[in-house]
């Protein structure tokens, strides 16, 4: 009695609390206006903290990453052909090898082999009366991997088709394979993606997935050019997927972005 009491008493870590929301809500983080700093990797700077040869980058290999030998031996020899960055990024494809063990995928479909490294991938945890059917239209290519594809011992597994993707897949159709595929891998010419899907949507099983890959484009999807009809496709497609009520979706921002769709 006698001693004035403070109007409201707060501690010393609540008014820290407060002032660091207050500052978050002013800065519009939490108002929904701007990302934290660290949202998929970017800097304000733009620099993605991600970015290939970033520390981050080789620490996430270097926790994550189990590649195979054999699979290591095809990725170090592909990427020292003129084309090598063609092949797919190896944590996506772990990641695609992951989901389709999950799933206990035994048919999977790969369009656009090059030297096999997720064809490969793929053998390598399918059971051994699964099979890869792979479609590219460059024999060359294959060539260079088929013998790891033998080295691995799963070269039984895959059945390499050489002519145009789009032919193997209504020739499967036609075998009546439809609703019998587990795992479909997209990426090869841009052109057809949106053909691709339909026939891999027709061959999936319910419960099955379709990972697209280079959904970004190298970030030419933003802005797609009127004369860029690649990147005009890819583009087409990622607006379809979005509204597709057949699938869910997940856009990851790996590699050059992979959408994986859910056949549920
Ligand atoms: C990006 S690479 C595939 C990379 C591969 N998925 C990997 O694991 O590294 C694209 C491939 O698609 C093939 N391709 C292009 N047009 C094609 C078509 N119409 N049908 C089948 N394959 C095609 C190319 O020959 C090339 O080998």
């Amino acid at each position: 009695p006698g001693s004035r009491m403070p109007f409201v008493s707060i501690t010393k870590e609540m008014a820290m609390g407060t002032a660091v929301l207050g500052l978050a809500f002013a800065t519009g983080v939490l108002a929904g206006k701007k990302y934290p700093f660290w949202t998929f990797g970017f800097l304000r700077s733009g620099k993605n903290i991600f970015g290939r040869g970033s520390p981050l980058r080789k620490y996430i290999s270097d926790h994550s990453l189990r590649e195979h030998p054999v699979l290591k031996k095809l990725r170090l020899l592909t990427l020292n052909h003129r084309c090598g960055g063609m092949m797919v990024s190896c944590d996506q494809a772990q990641l695609m090898a992951n989901l389709a063990k999950l799933i206990k995928a035994k048919k999977a479909i790969e369009i656009g082999v090059f030297t096999g490294y997720n064809t490969l991938n793929m053998a390598l945890i399918l059971p051994d009366d699964g099979k890869v059917v792979a479609c590219d239209i460059n024999e060359d290519f294959a060539n260079i991997g088929k013998p790891l594809w033998k080295e691995a011992g799963v070269e039984h597994k895959i059945d390499l088709r050489i002519k145009p993707a789009t032919q193997t897949l209504d020739e499967l159709l036609a075998a009546g394979e439809a609703e019998t595929y587990d795992f479909a891998f997209i990426d090869a010419d841009k052109e057809s993606y949106d053909d691709y899907y339909e026939k891999c949507l027709r061959l999936i099983r319910k419960g099955g997935i379709i990972a697209i890959d280079n959904v970004l484009w190298h970030g030419k999807v933003l802005k797609p050019s009127k004369n860029d009809i690649q990147a005009q496709s890819v583009h087409r497609l990622n607006e379809k997927l979005f509204r597709d009520a057949r699938i869910s979706i997940s856009m990851l921002p790996m590699g050059d972005g992979v959408t994986l769709a859910f056949k549920l």
